[in-house]
């Protein structure tokens, strides 16, 4: 996404200071990366691995380093055994590191479990046409799902595999440094949100998570049984489109 905004920059600093990045070396020579120290381990920010102690910031590449680190943990995680067990892929998110928008789902489907994708199916369709008629696309977003691995039968996510997952979907965000969050749907809306109100009170009013803006909308799947509610969808992306300064 081109002309990024001072705000935007302001708030990228202001998301590494939370992830506990608190010194930005000058960039050196013509490339505009600079080279910080990690933070040390904490529970939500593990060690490096073998990727080293140091985080490329600038031109996109921090954001994209840590992601790459949480990606490697959730591919191996097994805090939910049965779902771990049935799972052919982890589907971790997918989009720019650098978006100002992120898209929060439910978990993955069968589409998604196959190709280790989010977003592919009948529902991922309908969302990258929502995404398109937001005049956005799919790259410059960035897309991820409460859950991580697909529940059985496409059931709805219980409250521990929530709790299991969050962890990563936090760091993603913090990763990320969205200046907007779009949550899709009930189970998306409530755990970003630690809310139990329901997604038709949710959607059309706005939020706060972190320095994110939260905007909740009915999920893809639900529009796919229910054409009628497209027209809210359509309502609450005007009110994105309208903050975000994008639009047609
Ligand atoms: N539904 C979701 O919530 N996420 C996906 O990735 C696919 C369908």
């Amino acid at each position: 996404m081109r002309g990024r905004s001072a705000r935007a920059v302001k708030q990228r600093l202001e998301s590494l200071a939370l992830a506990g990045v608190t010194i930005l070396p000058k960039p050196t020579g013509t490339t505009g990366a600079a080279t910080v120290d990690r933070p040390e381990p904490t529970a939500s920010t593990p060690a490096a691995g073998s990727g080293g102690s140091h985080v490329q910031v600038g031109a996109g590449g921090d954001g994209g380093r840590a992601l790459d680190l949480i990606r490697a943990e959730v591919a191996e995680c097994r805090r939910c055994e049965a779902l771990a067990c049935a799972r052919r892929n982890t589907v971790f998110g997918s989009g720019s590191p650098a978006a100002r928008l992120c898209f929060l789902g439910e978990a993955p489907g069968a589409d998604e479990d196959a190709s280790g994708l989010p977003f592919v199916g009948r529902a991922g369709q309908l969302l990258t046409k929502i995404i398109e008629a937001c005049t956005l696309s799919r790259d410059e977003v960035y897309i991820l799902n409460v859950l991580k691995c697909r529940p059985p039968d496409n059931r709805q996510p219980l409250p521990e595999e929530v709790a299991n997952c969050r962890e990563y979907f936090e760091r993603q965000l913090l990763a990320i440094g969205p200046e907007f969050i779009c949550c899709l749907g009930t189970t998306a809306a409530q755990a970003l949100l630690e809310t139990a109100e329901p997604i038709g009170r949710l959607r059309g009013r706005w939020f706060t998570h972190g320095r994110a803006q939260v905007i909740c909308t009915y999920h893809p799947s639900y529009l796919l049984r229910n054409p009628g509610a497209k027209r809210h969808v359509w309502d609450d992306m005007q009110l994105l489109m309208a903050r975000m300064g994008v639009g047609p």
